[in-house]
């Protein structure tokens, strides 16, 4: 597809004092970290930390007051949509993305089949037989095969969920951005959820990037874990070596107590 070839050893992602603040809101605060190609990042962290805000600066759909986002080695933070050339940069950056926004997101005018197939038609010359093959495979792999005709509105939360899913996964990204994937499914769904993260995973090479409240998912499928808290990312590396070391914002959040590093305000 013309698409530049990146070296192996260039990161997915890498946040370079990265911060971020809304008024006198700082959401994020100094943040850096890096995410392997490949790997199954988990992102852990209260409510209102800015982890939603963090996956909309590696789109580049919020800008950082500060700091780089290289996504592939380029830095998204850099660009700027009004000009010709970047707003290229930008939308190829994002060919190379697949994102589950956390309310879903679907086009509520466009039954599931068209919501699954809209990045295809923007981003492919997929002819429509193969886009039609390639909706239903998305679809069932998602378990709402039966829905391509009805529109949002008529389905639950956690079809539309799953759809969202199946549109993130339309055209094999390389990255997969998935904003709390398992809210709002029953715990059977979310396990299978997370089996088909970890089978694409497996059978596609995608890197993911999943932000989660669920503990147990996170203990399924990452690789690597962050937590963020109060604007910093308070601790990350790999997940049996966060997991061993305990810190006590993560120790609150997987034990579940009120009492704790986090502050509920
Ligand atoms: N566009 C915006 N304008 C102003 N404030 C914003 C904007 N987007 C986010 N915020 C603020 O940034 C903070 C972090 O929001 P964010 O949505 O990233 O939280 P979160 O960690 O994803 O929380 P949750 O787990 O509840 O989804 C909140 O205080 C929110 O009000
Ligand atoms: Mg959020």
């Amino acid at each position: 597809m013309g698409e530049k070839v990146i070296p192996a050893d260039v990161p997915a992602v890498v946040l370079d004092g990265v911060s971020k603040s809304f008024g006198t809101n700082t959401v994020l605060d100094g943040v850096s970290l890096t995410i392997d190609r490949g790997s199954i990042a988990v992102m852990l962290g209260p409510s209102g930390t800015g982890k939603s805000v963090l996956l909309r600066c590696l789109v580049g759909l919020l800008k950082p007051d500060k700091g780089r986002v290289l996504v592939f080695g380029e830095d998204v933070a850099a660009l700027d949509e009004k000009k010709a050339r970047d707003r290229k940069k930008l939308f190829a950056l994002r060919r190379r993305f697949g994102m589950l926004f956390q309310d879903g997101a679907l086009f509520d005018d466009m039954t599931v089949f068209d919501n699954v197939a809209f990045p295809m038609r923007l981003h492919t010359d997929m002819s429509e037989a193969a886009i039609r093959e390639k909706v239903s495979d998305r679809l069932a792999r998602v378990g709402v095969a039966h829905a391509e005709q009805k529109f949002p509105a008529e389905l639950s939360g956690g079809m539309r969920k799953r759809v969202a899913f199946a549109r993130a996964i339309a055209i094999d990204p390389d990255i997969v951005l998935c904003d709390e994937p398992s809210s709002g499914l029953d715990p059977v769904m979310s396990a299978t959820l997370d089996e088909l993260i970890l089978e694409l995973h497996r059978t596609l090479g995608m890197t993911f990037i999943i932000i989660s409240h669920d503990t147990a998912e996170a203990r399924k499928v990452a690789d690597t874990i962050g937590m963020l808290a109060n604007g910093k990312l308070v601790t990350f590396g790999p997940a049996q070596q966060v997991f061993a070391e305990n810190h006590p914002a993560l120790e609150q959040f997987f034990t579940r107590a009120t009492v704790g590093p986090i502050k509920v305000v």
